[in-house]
């Protein structure tokens, strides 16, 4: 499968070595950063489970929401967030649980459209892992490759977190899948030193920047990042 540039160059998708990574934090900060600036950056949702409609605000859709300054209205989070479930599983046994199933084309065509329709940045959060199931045939690595837009890979600091990521990263480069960065999310009360971490880590990534978010001061790595993200 080629690589083929987005229309939208600001367009990335983000994606993590598991769920509960930091993701919808990650996208959250970078639309903060942006918004400083005076920008006017877009995020989604498309594929959402756990969703509890009584409380919208408490979900991803509702986060991104209110970073974007938006409302929560229902067609809010359509908008951002059309394919929710209810079960909080992962998509694809969230989506049985229900009758229902994604559809695999229909996920990548919006995901296409809303990349290319943002004029500024769009930031497309994934669901799970890299390798979480959408159905019996797809996992969100072939919704990245197939919606042919670059990822940032967000991994943890923990104790096991170095094999999570270079396998999750080995997943993405099978399907060819840019890798626009790793971000080492600190993991708080870690064992490991989260340096080191990062260090073990490049010696293994071939020129993949890996960018490292200190709890302590999360400011200078979304600022690396966001650069990064801008200057393709
Ligand atoms: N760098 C950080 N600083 C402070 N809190 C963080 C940071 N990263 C993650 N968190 C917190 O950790 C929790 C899990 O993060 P988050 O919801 O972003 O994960 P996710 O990968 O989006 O999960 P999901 O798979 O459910 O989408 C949240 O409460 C979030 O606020
Ligand atoms: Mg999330």
């Amino acid at each position: 499968m080629g690589r083929m540039k987005p229309k939208n160059a600001n367009a990335h998708f983000i994606t993590g070595t598991g769920t509960d990574i930091g993701k919808t934090w990650l996208v959250c900060a970078l639309l903060r950063y942006w918004r400083e600036q005076g920008g006017v950056p877009c995020a989604y949702k498309p594929v959402l489970s756990g969703f509890v409609a009584e409380n919208p605000a408490a979900s991803d859709a509702g986060q991104l929401l209110a970073t974007l300054g938006r409302g929560l209205t229902m067609p809010d989070v359509n908008a951002i967030a059309p394919w929710r479930f209810t079960a909080p599983l992962s998509p694809g046994m969230a989506a049985a649980a229900e009758g229902r199933s994604i559809d695999f084309a229909a996920l990548v065509a919006f995901t296409r459209q809303v990349a290319g329709d943002c004029p500024s940045s769009v930031l497309i959060e994934g669901v799970g892992g890299v390798m979480a199931p959408l159905d019996h045939r797809h996992t969100v690595r072939d919704w990245i490759a197939a919606a042919k837009l670059p990822c940032v890979l967000v991994a943890g600091s923990y104790l096991g977190s170095l094999s999570h990521t270079l396998s999750a990263l080995e997943a993405l480069r099978k399907v060819d899948a840019g890798v626009t960065a790793i971000v080492v999310n600190e993991t708080p009360e870690s064992t490991v030193s989260l340096a080191a971490t990062a260090e073990s880590l490049r010696h293994h990534v071939g020129k993949v920047p890996v960018i490292v978010l200190a709890r302590a001061n999360v400011a200078a790595g979304i600022a690396e990042l966001a650069g990064l993200l801008s200057s393709r």
